[in-house]
């Protein structure tokens, strides 16, 4: 990781009130919050999905603040064993937030101590072997468990219907991400035009985390190129971006061999995503979460049932015309 990139935590909004963004789902939240915190409850159990860089891990610190709750951050490779589980719910205290991400990937019996601690806030645990064996029943402090995954299909259906507050994030507007990039700009201490705010927005494909980012290296350049510069402005902005080849679009170079070997490797499709992936030599899950998602989004690719396949304006924006 980068160095600046821990100092993510301090440019991550703290408050539903500093949150950019994702306005109907801080409406929700607002309203669910209050309600708990009146009742003197912890909040029910919330799932996030969506694409990587959105804000669910920032939401999930978001809730426990404004819970006045304890923050426990885990993702599931982490938890290993039945064990890791048992141990993280038992050490809970009441009305603690527990966060999971990468949710999707726990294994199923380590999902399945959840259901129960979920539902009624106890763990079942079986001691001793075959016909000597005994179930042990721990009582659990009300807690909130917080979920987020990159994949929904892949949340299995008992453990997805246990979270009663589901939310989808969707992909930033223009307006929304050069905001988030004025306010990083302030806490950072150097300062950026509204238009050279507007263009990283632009190139930042929807998702504050990457905005964040574009704003640091394009202060590299900005620095490099003028020790004193005390301001960011478009010029700098605009050439840097294209000496870090992400295009108008925001579309980098995996997303350009992507589609590059959509249209030239499989004539402009339909084309598996496992074949797309060994052409580009790319993880399939890493282009079907992170880059596809965009890409649909943004009409550069259609997914059918028989593959993917590039459209009008991949052609046209690759500057290559159609058989
Ligand atoms: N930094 C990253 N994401 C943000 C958001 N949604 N609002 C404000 N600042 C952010």
């Amino acid at each position: 990781m980068e160095k600046n990139e821990t100092l993510d935590i301090s440019i991550r909004p703290r408050t539903l009130q500093e949150y950019i963004g994702q306005d109907r789902i801080k409406e929700m939240l607002r309203i669910f919050i209050y309600a708990a915190r009146q009742r003197k409850e912890s909040l029910d159990h919330v799932l996030f999905f969506g694409p990587p860089g959105l804000g669910k891990t920032t939401l999930a610190g978001i809730i426990a603040r404004e819970m006045g709750a304890n923050f426990h951050s885990l993702t599931a490779p982490s938890i290993e064993r039945i064990g890791d589980m048992v141990a993280i719910l038992t050490n809970l205290e009441a009305g603690d937030v527990l966060f999971i991400d990468e949710i999707h990937r726990l294994p199923r019996v380590i999902e399945e101590v959840l259901y129960g601690a979920m539902e009624d806030f106890t763990v079942n645990i079986i001691v001793g072997k075959d016909a000597t064996s005994n179930t042990i029943r721990l009582d659990l402090p009300p807690f909130t468990l917080i979920g987020a995954t990159t994949r929904f299909g892949d949340v299995s259906a008992p453990l997805r219907d246990r979270f009663g507050i589901v939310h989808q994030l969707h992909y930033y507007g223009v307006e929304e991400l050069a905001r988030i990039v004025k306010r990083s700009a302030k806490i950072y201490d150097f300062p950026i035009e509204e238009d050279a705010a507007r263009e990283i927005a632009k190139r930042a494909r929807g998702t504050p985390r990457i905005a964040n980012r574009l704003y640091r290296r394009v202060r590299d350049f900005a620095q490099f190129d003028d020790e004193n510069c005390d301001c960011i402005r478009l010029e700098i902005t605009s050439s840097s971006l294209s000496k870090l080849d992400i295009d108008e679009y925001g579309l980098n170079q995996t997303d350009h061999r992507y589609l590059r070997a959509l249209v030239e490797m499989f004539g402009g499709g339909p084309a598996g995503l496992n074949a797309l992936a060994a052409a580009i030599s790319e993880d399939m899950t890493t282009l079907e979460d992170v880059y596809e998602p965009y890409l649909l989004q943004e009409g550069f690719i259609l997914r059918t049932p028989r593959g993917r396949m590039a459209t009008e304006k991949t052609y046209r924006h690759l500057g290559i015309e159609r058989k």
